[in-house]
This record gives structure tokens, sequence and C-alpha cells, in this order.
């Protein structure tokens, strides 16, 4: 019993000492709607169920966001899926950028976006069959399919 009730305070105080290791910054930029991504009405409230978390300045964070360590997996997420895409800052992307985002966002619904391990505790974010072709139409400008890239 003295070991069981050892082995439980070292596992608070590891816990405990978790919570000090520096990590990623919790921050929402402030939104400008000039920069924001303009699509139709159907296709927005696709990204903003399932993307806007981790793709945009508007992250809804869930309070395990300020508990390590689901807060190192959380705010990573944000961060890096940010950099890889960003709805709210869409209009600063260049022509050619904002067509190659568009192929990997016709790609990513497949099965890659979102994250698994964002659908485990978001469940209502998972995109049906037919959320994956509303996303696909716009992103292939109404074409359905796109052609792969050839470098
Ligand atoms: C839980 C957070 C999260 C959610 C929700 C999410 N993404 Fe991502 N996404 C990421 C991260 C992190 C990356 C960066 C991956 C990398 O750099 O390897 C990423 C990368 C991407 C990329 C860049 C290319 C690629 O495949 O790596 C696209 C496109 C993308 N996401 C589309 C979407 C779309 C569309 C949705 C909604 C249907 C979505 N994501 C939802 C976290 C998320």
């Amino acid at each position: 019993m003295r070991s069981f009730l050892m082995y439980l305070g070292a596992l608070a105080v590891i816990f405990g000492l978790m919570q000090f290791i520096p990590t990623y910054e919790k921050s929402n930029p402030p939104v400008e709607i000039s920069k924001e991504i303009k699509v139709p009405k159907e296709v927005m409230a696709i990204f903003k169920r399932s993307c806007y978390d981790c793709h945009s300045n508007e992250t809804k964070w869930p309070w395990y966001a300020d508990v390590a360590p689901m807060s190192w997996v959380v705010r990573r997420d944000v961060i890096q899926g940010r950099k890889a895409l960003n709805f709210s800052t869409w209009e600063e992307y260049s022509d050619t950028k904002k067509q190659e985002l568009k192929k990997q966002i016709f790609r990513s619904v497949e099965f890659a976006m979102p994250l698994p391990q964002y659908l485990w505790l978001h469940k209502d974010a998972k995109l049906s069959k037919e959320d994956k072709e509303i996303i696909r139409n716009w992103a292939s400008d109404g074409k359905g399919y796109i052609e792969s890239v050839i470098r």
C-alpha cells in the first residue's frame, strides 16, 4: 500500500512539473474580414465546423489546451496547421499559392483531414461523403477532379 501511494505521489509530482515545461503560445491573432477566405456559404459552413480550429485565427481552444501533456499536442497542431493553411489570412497568399493550397485541400479531405486525434474528441467535425464532395467541387473550381502535380 505504501509503495502504491508513493507511486501515485511520484506521478502527481511529474504531472505537476510537466505543467512548467514551456510550449507553443496559445493565441488568436486578430481577424481582418478583408483577408479571410471568401467561399460559398455551404463550403464555409464545413470549413468552420471541421477546419477552423486549426486553420484559422478563430480557434476555439478547449480547456485541455492548458493542461500538459494534451496542451503540447493541441497547441502544436494549431500552430502547424495555421502555418500550412490559414483561412483567416487567405487573401495574403499569392494566386499560385492559392491554387496549390486548393489542390492540397482537395487531396486532404480524402482521409488526412481533419486530423484523427481531433476527430476523436470532435465527432461532429468528421466529413460526410457529401461534405467532401462540396469541398472538392469548390477546390477544383467545379471540375470535380484535379490534375496531378508533376515536378
Ligand atoms: C486538429 C487540427 C486540424 C484540423 C481540425 C484540420 N487540420 Fe489540416 N492540418 C493540420 C496540421 C497540423 C497540418 C500540418 C501538417 C504538416 O505540416 O505535416 C495540416 C495541414 C493541412 C493542409 C496542408 C497540406 C497537407 O495535407 O499537409 C491542408 C490542405 C489541410 N490541412 C486541410 C484541412 C482541411 C480542409 C480541414 C478541415 C476539413 C483540416 N485541414 C482540419 C491540422 C488540422
